[in-house]
């Protein structure tokens, strides 16, 4: 759709921070990865990163609620390594975030329970020589202790949000939180004390903006009602399309960003797993229904379109997946996660790639047409989606 891309596109301004490098001193590029990872030729930047002579830097960004951030962001909760399986090195995801920053991403995206609390580590270590330059988001909404990681049920008690944020604090070496989200509603705690506490926060100067993650739709009226939300963060891709029934109107209509969590149906709809994929003991992803093996043969219907449309469009099936997520409204940003530096540039490489009109209608029309199989999430995780916080 070139017009919406183009109304969507604006320069950084200020906050524009393409190709400035990072601070020197951190390791180099990922051991398990070649530097000439897609077809690019490796170059050491200042801040030991390691981005490609063909990568490309983000130039335009995308406005959530009143906030400026880039129109792609790097999502953070797969680099302690107990998500999906193993990562390189610990070294490794804080040069690939410093190269995220280097090719002009600004959202970073983290929570106190990934890992738990090692995720919020790892961006604090990494991000700290940029600070003022980038957008750090984290979520509260469980019991954590703050010391071990040892995590309980949901808790959006107001002084379990206030411990968790001087928590966050800490390990995100920063004064202050740019996005704070509720992770999950908590069905014993009104909305209107969750609001009044991040409004507190706010005051205080800790916290910048806030949003919902997987909110009841009356959930998030009331919320914005006592501090307006920036953000609504739910599950969306080519195989998870709910909030296009009734939360992205909504977001529409009361000027809320969306930021699409799992933007590529957990690696899924970037062509690289298919139903004979092995994925290692712990994977999240054996859990979640769309992941059976009957369930992605059903499903690979997608990868195929998406595989034809990527010659067609010169661009990869992920990107593909990006560019339409980016294509349904200006005001949604994608935050996928990576833990190569080959699939960060390739994600950020979405830049480049724009529907016409004619083609989303095409593309979504076959879209349409392909019975998605299989719920998004496991039972448990899925019943804590959609839901209505209690009345005070
Ligand atoms: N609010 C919530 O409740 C919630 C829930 C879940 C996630 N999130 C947020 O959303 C972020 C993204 O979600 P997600 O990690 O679950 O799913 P995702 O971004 O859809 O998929 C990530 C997976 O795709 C792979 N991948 C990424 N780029 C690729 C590429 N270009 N080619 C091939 N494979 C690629 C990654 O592999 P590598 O790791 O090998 O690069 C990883 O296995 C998380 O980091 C987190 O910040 C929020």
């Amino acid at each position: 759709m070139p017009d919406d891309n183009s109304r969507r596109r604006f320069l950084l301004g200020a906050a524009g921070i393409a190709a400035v490098p990072v601070v020197a001193g951190v390791a180099g590029c990922s051991s398990d990865e070649p530097a000439s990872a897609a077809g690019r030729t490796a170059t050491p930047t200042a801040g030991g990163g390691v981005t490609a002579a063909t990568a490309v830097t983000l130039a335009s960004g995308r406005r959530l609620g009143s906030l400026e951030v880039s129109s792609i962001g790097l999502g953070c909760q797969t680099m302690p390594g107990n998500l999906y399986g193993p990562v390189s090195s610990r070294e490794n995801m804080i040069t690939i975030i410093r190269t995220a920053v280097d090719q002009g991403v600004t959202l970073f995206d983290t929570a106190e329970v990934y890992g738990p609390l090692e995720s919020e580590r790892i961006v604090g270590e990494a991000l700290q020589p940029v600070r003022d330059r980038v957008v750090i988001a984290s979520k509260f909404g469980f019991e954590v202790n703050q010391e071990t990681g040892e995590r309980g049920g949901l808790n959006s008690r107001p002084d379990n949000i206030r411990r968790s944020v001087e928590g966050m604090l800490r390990r995100l070496r920063t004064d202050h939180i740019d996005l704070l989200y509720q992770h999950r509603v908590d069905p014993q705690v009104p909305i209107e004390d969750v609001a009044g506490t991040v409004k507190e926060l706010i005051a205080a100067g800790k916290v910048r903006h806030w949003g919902l993650s997987e909110p009841g739709l009356r959930t998030i009226r009331r919320a914005h009602a006592v501090q307006p939300l920036t953000a609504i963060q739910n599950q969306y891709n080519l195989l998870a399309r709910q909030p296009e029934d009734q939360v992205l109107p909504l977001c529409e209509e009361l000027g809320i960003g969306f930021v699409p969590w799992a933007p590529l149906s957990y690696g899924f709809t970037t062509g690289t797993i298919n139903p004979y994929t092995r994925l290692t003991q712990g994977d999240f992803r054996s859990a979640v229904p769309q992941f059976s093996r009957e369930n992605m043969t059903a499903n690979m219907a997608v990868v195929q379109l998406l595989q034809d449309w990527a010659i067609r469009k010169g661009a990869t099936p992920g990107q593909l997946s990006l560019a339409w997520l980016q294509a349904q409204k200006p005001w949604i940003v994608p935050i996928p996660s990576a833990t190569r530096i080959s699939h960060l540039l390739e994600n950020i490489g979405t830049e480049e790639v724009t529907f016409t009109g004619d083609e989303l209608r095409q593309f979504t029309t076959a879209l349409n047409a392909i019975r998605i199989q299989g719920e998004r999430l496991p039972a448990p995780v899925l019943a804590a989606t959609g839901v209505e916080a209690p009345m005070p």
